[in-house]
């Protein structure tokens, strides 16, 4: 039977972290995955996730199961962290899911089970893994403008026009905050903008919201969800705590389905529960509890919400850097939009050829399509990445 297997497409992103691994040279940059990298090139447990873990194992007395939504109190504090009071309980459905990556899955499958003929609507670009699953589970998708490659802005008029193409029934994928691959992120008149064309259509939002807490603040990256949820008949969200809690391989993740119409509540929740029962019944808890606990204690919360802003800063900071750096190296403003992005990513508009010279011959890493990992600098590497970019004149 395994001889009917076809060989897969490479994921790039993954295929990258191998190759920065394999590469001996000491000055390489890694500006791959989408990890948190502090100024020594560490990803650190967070602070608050240390105590709360030791807490969990001194108090903990049974591994049984949970429920196969989650614990409750995990999906209760992360969809409050999400959602502040833009919603109220009886309009949420959620279930605890590996991630968000199994968020994203999961909300897709219940697209399918529900609409198989939507229509998924994916920004240009974005993250790989989207479109990926999407192939996987054989459903439709299509593109809408996104990243304008000139000013490495948000194309906004090319978005809305393509929306407007959008069915009844469609579903529009949107990047909560700090877009992935780009940086390049909507404003609020321009959440509502989109709010209300999505609205129009009759078509369901589904938002990916992996980095909440690295752009512009916590309160401020879910604005634009927050928009959306509290305005539309129905929205999708998928939740990550990989990144903004640093859980990354505990699979930490929540998907959540809001309805106004609070009679649907129920029969939501319950295909929540029952697509978790098919394809892993019992989602993974310790990260669930740990970032359960840090939200609901006010100690460990106000631990965790200083580190993450710390995480956050600094990020801006070398975001500002490079933009100085390159300033003075080419005389001119073409780079001053790294600092205006948000999140973890910039798209640095190079080509892949560009891309290709600065990984031989500087030892710099970052995706094929020229999106850089903010956070993989420090601030000696900024000079040599600015070096880089002049040098493969990007
Ligand atoms: C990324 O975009 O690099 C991260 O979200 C990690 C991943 O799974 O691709």
């Amino acid at each position: 039977m395994f001889e009917l297997l076809n060989a897969q497409p490479q994921d790039k992103i993954m295929a990258l972290m191998v190759a920065y691994r394999e590469d001996p040279r000491e000055t390489k940059v890694d500006l791959g995955v989408g990890v948190y990298k502090d100024p020594t090139g560490n990803t650190p447990v967070m602070r608050a996730v240390k105590s709360a873990e030791k807490q969990l194992w001194e108090a903990e007395t049974t591994k049984s199961y949970t429920a196969l939504g989650g614990d409750p109190a995990f999906v209760k504090a992360l969809s409050s962290l999400v959602l502040g009071d833009a919603v109220s309980a009886d309009t949420l459905s959620g279930a605890a899911q590996p991630g968000g990556t199994g968020a994203i899955h999961q909300a897709l499958e219940l697209v399918k089970m529900a609409n198989p003929d939507a229509t998924i609507w994916l920004s240009a670009p974005t993250w790989p893994n989207h479109p990926s699953i999407i192939k996987h589970l054989k459903m439709n998708m299509a593109e809408y403008r996104y990243f304008d490659n000139d000013s490495r802005a948000v194309d906004f008029s090319g978005m809305m026009a393509d929306l407007d193409g959008v069915k009844a029934g469609d579903v529009v994928l949107l990047h909560g905050c700090c877009h992935n691959p780009t940086g390049a992120n909507l404003t609020i008149e321009q959440w509502k903008e989109v709010a209300d064309l999505i609205g129009k259509k009759n078509a369901v939002p589904l938002i990916d919201i992996a980095y909440q807490g690295f752009g512009d603040g916590l309160e401020a990256d879910a604005q634009g969800t927050r928009i959306i949820a509290s305005t539309l008949p129905e929205t999708l969200i998928a939740a990550s705590c990989s990144k903004n809690f640093g859980v990354y391989r505990e699979r930490t993740g929540l998907l959540m389905a809001v309805s106004q119409d609070t009679g649907k509540q129920k029969v939501t929740q319950g295909n929540l529960t029952h697509l978790n029962r098919q394809n892993f019944s019992f989602p993974p808890d310790h990260g669930a509890r740990v970032v359960q606990m840090i939200l609901d204690d006010p100690k460990l919360r106000s631990e965790w919400e200083t580190e993450l802003e710390e995480v956050r800063t600094g990020m801006l900071g070398l975001r500002k850097q490079l933009a100085d750096a390159l300033r003075q190296r080419t005389n001119s403003d073409n780079f001053d939009f790294i600092a205006e992005h948000r999140g973890m990513f910039s798209r640095l508009g190079a080509t892949p050829e560009q891309v290709e010279h600065m990984r031989e011959k500087h030892g710099i890493y970052m995706v094929g399509d020229s999106r850089m990992n903010i956070a993989g600098l420090n601030k000696d590497s900024v000079d040599t990445l600015a070096d880089a970019i002049v040098d493969a004149r990007v």
